[in-house]
């Protein structure tokens, strides 16, 4: 008997539950806006290099691309449509308006899952490329333009919105400092 090419799995996205049939060679990203209608997610290049398809895996970043639907099973996916809480935008998403981050807003879904995880990832002292010392002792390096730029290298803007990205994420930067040392006051 040949072996089967499709299964039914269970992803968790945004917290919901989804049932479905998929060919073992469905992309995440294909799941989430064929199947799913979850069409926030943007398909670009198709193959991993320019980032619109950025969703989070378990809190961690990944190009749904390059990931299978059926190796996500049992994981927490986040996209952007989970982002918000309710009708309330989350900060990144607020800094991304308010410092217009976008122009025709195709990569920004992205572009702000990223954001998302960049915050996370320098909060837990992670260095990046950019970082001068990344000596432990040396603690999380300030988020610099350059840091968040190199950070934020993996996700392409074809309007070349980059000044504003880098503001926006800046700016979200500074707003989750100060919710930090507010809650810690
Ligand atoms: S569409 Fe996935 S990285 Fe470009
Ligand atoms: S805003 Fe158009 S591709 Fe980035």
């Amino acid at each position: 008997m040949a072996p089967s090419t499709s299964s039914v799995i269970t992803l968790t996205i945004n917290g919901e539950k989804h049932t479905l049939p998929v060919d073992h060679r469905t992309t995440l990203l294909d799941a989430l806006r064929e199947q799913l209608d979850l069409t926030g997610t943007k398909k670009g290049c198709d193959q991993g290099q320019c980032g619109a398809c950025t969703v989070l895996i378990d809190g961690r970043r990944a190009v749904s691309c390059l990931q299978l639907a059926v190796a996500t099973e049992g994981r927490e996916v986040t996209t952007i449509e989970g982002v918000a809480e309710g009708d309330e935008l989350h900060p990144v998403q607020q800094a991304f308006l308010d410092l217009d981050g976008y122009q025709c807003g195709y990569c920004t879904p992205g572009q702000i899952c990223s954001a998302l995880a960049v915050l996370e990832e320098h909060a837990a002292g992670w260095p990046s490329a950019a970082t001068a010392d990344v000596r432990p002792e040396a603690g999380p390096p300030p988020l610099s333009p350059d840091e968040i730029r190199e950070r934020m290298s993996g996700n392409l803007c074809r309007c070349g919105a980059y000044v504003s990205i880098v503001q926006a994420v800046a700016r979200a930067a500074e707003a989750r400092t100060a919710g930090t040392e507010e809650a810690l006051a």
